[in-house]
């Protein structure tokens, strides 16, 4: 059992790190929020102090991403593994289908949840036979005849890839899963339709999921359609159709504050990359360890190793847990280690670890 008396650096993939400064905000405010003498958590969602909350997060995030207006702004309740459902349901018209690209398990499951509807989806890449350690160069042409829409994971989580650029599509629109890199990076919010995003990486606690989505091309839903599920009916409503997760809501504009006052998305890309930069370079220079994916399909916010003697993997997380580096186990179809790298991570979070890295191997040279 650890027992450490302050903050350690938490390389979870989610939930995961959340920035220091956000967590003594909340607990700040946690038993009387600016003098409401009541907890966010104890609030109406009816009432004005929460609307106000509500209302910054979203105006935050159109800022941060420079959403433009005919984007529509909706927390639905539930991961993001709900959208694998409420996509198709919302976008394809009984016996349509969509393409998508399997890089990894998330696109794989968001498939299978919508051929459970839609059983003619297709796929346009099957990324198992490399061990999903590629992205696809995807382009108009990969798109079967009559897809209503092209489904992709922007950053694959467990296998530590990323689209570094995003297909080019002509006509076919796009929809991107981001769950594990939302707010990592810039966006041109006019290549895709749809960007949904879990929050619980690098936007705020499990529960919520951020779904943003081009107005003019959601179609009009003629077929039964769960309510909490109808993006329609959930935008029209505020995000506010029934009770939503306030907490989560609260602490995702608390972060939000927090990217505005660091200096937005393209500060936090360029430290994003940079701290990866270090940690890959110190993979890249390792004669113990490596990283298994191409340096271009590599992902900015997962970074996946592994080491050429895997018998020393145990001992190597052991050692890592008790200099307060948590969370670097890799996924458990993917073996070896896997630093989850969000915003939130310091950079002397990755120095702290680089020179774990330097000093695990010359204890074994
Ligand atoms: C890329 C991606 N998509 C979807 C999910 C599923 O999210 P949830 O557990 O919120 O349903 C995850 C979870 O880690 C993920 O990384």
């Amino acid at each position: 059992m650890s027992h450490f008396t302050s903050r350690i650096y938490n390389f979870n993939a989610g939930p995961a790190m959340l920035p220091t400064e956000v967590m003594e905000i909340a607990q700040g405010e946690f038993l009387n929020y600016q003098g409401t003498g009541m907890s966010v958590m104890e609030m109406s969602h009816r009432e004005k102090h929460f609307q106000t909350i509500l209302d910054t997060a979203v105006q935050s995030l159109r800022t941060l991403l420079n959403i433009p207006e005919r984007f529509g702004i909706v927390f639905f309740p539930g991961g993001a593994t709900l959208q694998f459902s409420a996509i198709p349901l919302n976008y394809l018209q009984p016996g349509e289908f969509a393409d998508f690209s399997e890089t990894g398990v998330w696109a794989v499951k968001a498939m299978a949840e919508a051929k459970k509807f839609y059983p003619n989806v297709q796929s346009v890449y099957d990324g198992k036979p490399n061990a999903y350690t590629e992205i696809p160069d995807l382009t108009e042409a990969d798109i079967h005849p009559g897809a209503k829409y092209l489904h992709i994971t922007s950053n694959n989580t467990i296998y530590g890839t990323r689209y570094s650029e995003f297909p080019k599509l002509s006509k076919t629109p796009l929809v991107a899963d981001m769950t594990s890199e939302l707010l990592s990076r810039s966006l041109d919010l006019n290549q895709f339709s749809v960007i949904f995003a879990g929050a619980q990486k690098n936007i705020g606690p499990s529960g919520i999921t951020i779904v943003i989505f081009d107005k003019e091309k959601l179609p009009e839903v003629k077929h039964p359609i769960p309510n909490l599920m109808n993006y329609a009916l959930m935008e029209k409503n505020g995000s506010l159709y029934n009770t939503p997760p306030t907490y989560s809501i609260y602490i995702a504009k608390l972060v939000f504050d927090w990217l505005i006052k660091k200096g937005g998305l393209s500060v936090m890309e360029k430290e994003n990359e940079e701290k990866a930069k270090a940690l890959y370079d110190a993979l890249d220079a390792s004669s113990l360890f490596y990283a298994p994916v191409p340096k271009k399909h590599r992902s900015v916010m997962n970074v996946v190793f592994k080491s050429n003697e895997p018998k020393l993997e145990a001992e190597f997380l052991k050692g890592a847990e008790e200099n307060g580096l948590a969370g670097l186990k890799g996924y458990r179809d993917v073996g070896g280690f896997r630093a989850s790298i969000y915003n939130a991570m310091p950079k002397s979070g990755i120095d702290t670890l680089v020179s774990y890295i330097k000093h695990f191997e010359s204890s074994k040279a």
